[in-house]
């Protein structure tokens, strides 16, 4: 049995990538067939969630290529209703987002966004005309417009699961982090959607939109930073190929916000970035969850 033990180690999430090849050959067929189900188990309870853990959780992240956006698709799948949420949609991918919501029988119920977005107009709005039921959300401070004005504190329930509004204030006034819960039957460790406060070895620009490098330093020290350090950092975008960082990872190496906040606002103030190029028409378009063109109902 001990040996059994050992050898399913060999197919675990860990070795997902041992093929036929490293499977030693006194074994049997009917032994090999046994450990790749049971290597295959292993793996299907844990990859809906990517690297956090939870038999609950659906988790995917997609990406939109011209403004290199991250969208998350979060869903309790334990729930008789398949409750989904979707974090940062584009516009240009709402087709391939509720495509995906509909292959995995899921209920989309919020379509959400960290913040205001200069780079690109949001999905919510296009999300909504398609699937009603749909709730815009975003923070308050957004100044935006939404079915829910959220605030830092409150929780978002999807079934069992829920995520916590953490405000992080200083890419733009209304910026908020969304984190998934603590407890029991939450996920572990836990994952938090920074949007543009903290990025994967890097931050938002806060030169515009209510930007403010001195709150932005201490947002991400006081909201992100304090988070246990296994906390799995998913952002709104990444440049470089990036996909997920943790807090323990970016306390050590994000170029910026390991600086002293002196250094931190000398190197935001001269990163000398040319003018956001959507930036007046996505801000105004994202104003109004990305509505800009709706007619007033009688
Ligand atoms: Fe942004």
């Amino acid at each position: 049995m001990m040996m059994l033990t050992k050898l399913v180690s060999l197919f675990s999430t860990k070795n997902k990538f041992a093929s036929l090849s490293s499977i030693p050959l006194f074994l049997s067929p009917s032994l090999i067939t046994r450990l790749q189900m049971e290597s295959s188990y292993t793996a299907s309870s844990h990859s809906s969630s990517s690297s956090s853990q939870s038999s609950k959780l659906l988790f995917r992240q997609l990406f939109e290529k011209e403004s290199s956006t991250y969208t998350y698709l979060l869903a309790d799948v334990s729930h008789p209703d398949r409750p989904a949420l979707l974090i940062d949609p584009v516009d240009k991918t709402v087709d391939r987002d509720l495509s995906v919501v509909q292959d995995l029988g899921l209920k989309l119920i919020y379509a959400m966004n960290t913040h205001v977005h200069a780079d690109h107009v949001t999905g919510t709005g296009i999300i909504k005309s398609k699937v009603p039921s749909v709730k815009s959300v975003i923070s308050k401070a957004s100044g935006s417009k939404a079915d829910m004005l959220i605030e830092p504190g409150e929780k978002i329930h999807f079934g069992n699961l829920f995520l916590e509004v953490r405000a992080t204030p200083g890419h733009t006034l209304g910026c908020v982090t969304y984190v998934t819960g603590d407890g029991p039957d939450q996920p572990q460790p836990r994952m938090a959607f920074t949007g543009d406060a903290l990025l994967i070895r890097g931050c938002g620009r806060t030169d515009f939109q209510g930007g403010s490098s001195e709150q932005l330093y201490n947002s991400v020290h006081s909201k992100i930073f304090t988070l246990p350090k296994e906390t799995l950092i998913y952002p709104a975008h990444d440049y470089r190929g990036f996909t997920v960082s943790t807090v323990g990872e970016e306390k050590l190496y994000n170029p910026r916000l390991t600086k002293d906040l002196e250094t931190y606002k000398s190197i935001m103030k001269n990163l000398n970035l040319p003018y956001p190029k959507m930036i007046d028409i996505a801000v105004p378009a994202n104003l109004v969850c990305g509505l800009q063109d709706e007619t007033p109902k009688a």
